[in-house]
């Protein structure tokens, strides 16, 4: 019985802890994500562009290449982690 009840907490515990560490990661995307949208472009528009389009369910990812032919400059990592950032999709003013 007792060996039941230590199992039954470590999976409680380890599937938590990885619910948690999950989270974490989208987190700390997002950060990042609105780090780069701070740098890299509010130089031609608005934040609250971005915003619209976002909420209006806007394919991001094609809005993002659009950009970058633009003149957006983003590095492969930073397409990456808006890449992610979009299939969140939080506009940015509300999930601050
Ligand atoms: C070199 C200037 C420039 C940069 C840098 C730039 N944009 Fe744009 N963006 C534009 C212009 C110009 C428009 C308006 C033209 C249009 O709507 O087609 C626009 C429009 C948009 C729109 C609205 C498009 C729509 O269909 O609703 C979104 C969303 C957007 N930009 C997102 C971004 C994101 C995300 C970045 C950063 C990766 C970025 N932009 C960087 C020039 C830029």
């Amino acid at each position: 019985m007792k060996i039941i009840f230590t199992a039954a907490i470590c999976i409680f515990a380890i599937s938590t802890s990885s619910y948690a560490s999950d989270n974490l990661v989208k987190k700390s995307n997002a950060t990042k994500a609105h780090s780069i949208i701070d740098k890299k472009c509010t130089t031609c528009h608005s934040k609250e562009k971005i915003d619209l389009a976002l909420s209006s369910g806007k394919d991001m990812n094609q809005i993002q290449k659009e950009m970058v032919n633009k003149g957006a400059k983003l590095s492969s990592n930073e397409q990456e982690v808006l890449g992610i950032f979009w299939k969140q999709a939080k506009p940015i003013a509300q999930s601050k």
